[in-house]
């Protein structure tokens, strides 16, 4: 990819993909122009993406060459209780992008999601296999796949499974979500045993989807990390991962936690990455391998104020780190290591 020649324009930077994406892309890329709607770091300017005057405003000063385009309503259970906000996000600011994307010859990149199947399927979801949602954020996806494709030519359509990513300040789903009952002293903790999904690690993603942008092969992808787990399965990791074996982990199925977790959720979000196969650029790593790096590297104190011998135990040999992206999130991490322990310990 010729860098000097590419402008990127990324809506959404500022939730926990973005965080992965910004720092990567913006060290390869001369132009970045990272937007939220949610000014929340100070490399983000804000754009509301259903703002479509506004949007077209920022298409038009900026001629970006290409268009991530991450913005998304991505709470499962707002989006069934606020349907209409989430169409307005989800599918017809999509529209938007994609019809200004198509004008100006930019390449757009829409992040999608496992949640368009339906789960019922045996085996892993390949990009071959007909989306069929069963709850609102994952229908708004599938309708935002649906106006990518139709409104702009030049677009990659790729689907992540459970995001895992963010760091303290920013991830809100699974995995923070299991450090924080940990720090915060529980001995007992509880995960469901009948949803099957593939984690997908961020920063892993950011790297694969450079690549696949330079393969300037347009189309739909699946880029999830390898394998495959129940929710059950990546708390235990987490609890291998950060040495407390005192702490006792409850299997039960989603029943358990319907009240706060109402949105139907597929029984199987497994997916593979076919196409990213076919093309020979499948970097994504095994999924425990992944989740291992995330939490050793973004919450090593946190691991450490719950277990004084976590963080000498678990440190990796940071002398055989090859990948690019580690020095931006070693500095990323020291940065940030204050305000994260300060969260895990409210949380
Ligand atoms: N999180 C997952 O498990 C997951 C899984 C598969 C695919 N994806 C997809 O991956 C992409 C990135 O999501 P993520 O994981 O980074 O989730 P995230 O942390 O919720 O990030 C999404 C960002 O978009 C912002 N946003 C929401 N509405 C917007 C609007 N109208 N205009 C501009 N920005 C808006 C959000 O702001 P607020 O926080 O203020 O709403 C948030 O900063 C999304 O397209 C999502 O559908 C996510």
């Amino acid at each position: 990819m010729r860098l000097e020649n590419e402008r990127v324009l990324i809506t959404g930077a500022g939730g926990m993909l973005g965080n992965a994406i910004y720092p990567y892309f913006s060290s390869r890329f001369a132009t970045v122009t990272a937007t939220d709607k949610d000014v929340n770091e100070r490399w983000l300017s804000k754009l509301d993406v259903r703002d479509t005057a506004d949007l077209r405003r920022h298409v038009a000063e900026l001629r970006p060459t290409i268009v991530l385009h991450l913005a998304a309503c991505t709470d499962l259970e707002f989006c069934e209780v606020h349907p209409q906000v989430a169409r307005d996000t989800n599918a017809s600011a999509t529209r938007e992008v994609a019809i200004a994307c198509e004008e100006i010859g930019a390449t757009l990149v829409y992040i999608s999601t496992a949640g368009v199947f339906d789960g019922t399927k045996q085996g892993f979801y390949t990009e071959a296999d007909a989306p069929n949602p069963i709850m609102v954020y994952g229908q708004t996806k599938y309708d935002g796949e649906r106006e990518a494709a139709a409104h702009c030519s030049r677009h990659f359509i790729v689907r992540a499974g459970w995001m895992v990513g963010g760091g303290a300040a920013k991830d809100h789903k699974f995995v923070h979500h299991i450090l924080g009952q940990i720090v915060s002293g529980s001995k007992r903790l509880h995960a469901v045993n009948d949803r099957f999904g593939t984690p997908t690690y961020t920063h892993d993603f950011a790297l694969n989807l450079f690549r696949l942008l330079d393969s300037h092969r347009y189309g739909t992808y699946h880029m999830v990390c390898e394998g495959s787990g129940s929710r059950y399965d990546v708390a235990r990791h987490i609890l291998d991962i950060s040495g407390r074996a005192d702490i006792e982990l409850v299997s039960v199925d989603s029943s358990y936690f319907e009240k706060n977790y109402f949105a139907p959720r597929p029984v199987s979000e497994m997916m593979l990455n076919a196409n990213l196969s076919a093309l020979g650029i499948n970097l994504m790593r095994p999924w425990r391998d992944a989740l291992r790096d995330y939490i050793v590297r973004e919450f090593p104190l946190a691991l450490a104020s719950a277990d004084p011998n976590a963080e000498r135990r678990q440190r990796p040999d940071r002398r055989k780190s090859s990948e690019p992206w580690h020095g931006i999130e070693r500095r990323m991490s020291m940065g940030r290591r204050s305000e994260e322990s300060r969260q895990l310990k409210v949380g």
